[in-house]
């Protein structure tokens, strides 16, 4: 049962711990990394671009000098780029989470393709997740660990059938973004039930941020800096907006609260806003038809089965 009195701000000693954050260069991914390395977990920053992620290395450093973070490309859109990390990461051991954040919040207005043929928001936003986690699966079986899949309150706005799912006929760049987030956060989902089906020592967990804007987030040189006009316009959403500081608290919470069970969907207090929760999830995210669908189509896309057998025979190092 996950207690009512977490706090955010003090977070649980994380030293000895050790967790890989996507999109960790910006936004709530960089936000998330802050606030794990402030508690002394050594980190993962992975980012698709060389000089993003080193000036954001470089702001997190400034912040929290004795931060112990490590900076690695990982690229979700590309499933070379993905394989190469996950190869990175088991060669070094022991992974105590994942958190599944990077994404594209803006889709282009046209469909657009990866070089794996998957349609570019999916392939981002959730197909190259899903390779991660599997190919990091026994890594962090070994440590008993927990993957964090980043979802969104748009998921519960929008009906879903996932007749189209790589979008060829039907894409819109709103709807290539909801779809991306109801795969993501059915994928977690289904991901905690098969974990459990097979007997692997891992749990999956679902969080979203609320309504995090960047406009209400602290300027960081190399990581936020917004416009005066985009400072202006989030500010006029104050009472219901935040800062990805305070977004990326359900995402860690979810990473790292030992109460918080698998199969758990943690969020804002107020659901915009506020400390974080365990909130419910939406019909359509909880769908178990359209989970088995959408497992078929990451297994197809990624060409990647998740190696359930090898990972139950993995026990705590
Ligand atoms: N902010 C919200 O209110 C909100 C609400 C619901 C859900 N979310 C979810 O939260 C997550 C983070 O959102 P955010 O608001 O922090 O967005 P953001 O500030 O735009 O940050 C997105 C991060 O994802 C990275 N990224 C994008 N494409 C990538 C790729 N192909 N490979 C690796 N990294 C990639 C970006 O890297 P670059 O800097 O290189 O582009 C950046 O680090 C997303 O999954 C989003 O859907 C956000």
């Amino acid at each position: 049962m996950a207690r009512p009195d977490w706090d955010p701000q003090h977070l649980p000693d994380l030293h000895e711990r050790s967790y890989l954050v996507t999109g960790a260069n910006a936004g709530l991914g960089y936000f998330s990394t802050e606030q794990l390395a402030r508690a002394g977990a050594h980190v993962f920053m992975t980012g698709r671009h060389p000089n993003r992620l080193a000036a954001a290395r470089r702001a997190l450093l400034r912040r929290v000098p004795d931060a112990s973070v490590e900076s690695l490309l990982l690229d979700t859109s590309n499933l070379g780029s993905v394989r190469a990390a996950a190869a990175s990461i088991r060669s070094r051991g022991g992974l105590d989470g994942l958190l599944l954040n990077a994404g594209i919040v803006h889709p282009p207005a046209q469909r657009e393709q990866t070089q794996d043929g998957n349609e570019l928001v999916l392939a981002t936003n959730a197909l190259g997740h899903y390779a991660l986690a599997g190919a990091l699966l026994t890594t962090l079986a070994e440590a008993s660990g927990r993957m964090v899949w980043v979802g969104s309150l748009s998921t519960t706005i929008s009906p879903y059938d996932p007749v189209d799912p790589q979008l060829v006929d039907t894409y819109t760049p709103w709807r290539a973004y909801v779809q991306s987030k109801i795969a993501t956060s059915v994928l977690g989902f289904e991901a905690d039930r098969r974990l459990r089906e097979a007997g692997v020592a891992i749990s999956s967990v679902v969080a979203h941020p609320g309504y995090s804007t960047s406009g209400r987030t602290p300027g960081i040189h190399g990581v936020n800096e917004p416009t005066r006009t985009k400072r202006f316009v989030d500010n006029l959403q104050a009472a219901f907006a935040q800062s990805k500081e305070h977004g990326a608290w359900p995402l860690v919470r979810a990473l790292v609260d030992p109460d918080i069970e698998g199969g758990s969907f943690v969020g804002p207090r107020a659901g915009m806003r506020g400390r974080p929760v365990v909130a419910k999830p939406s019909r359509i995210v909880r769908s178990t038809d359209i989970a088995d669908r959408l497992w078929h189509v990451a297994e197809e896309a990624t060409r990647l089965r998740w190696p359930f057998t090898a990972a139950a025979k993995v026990g705590p190092a």
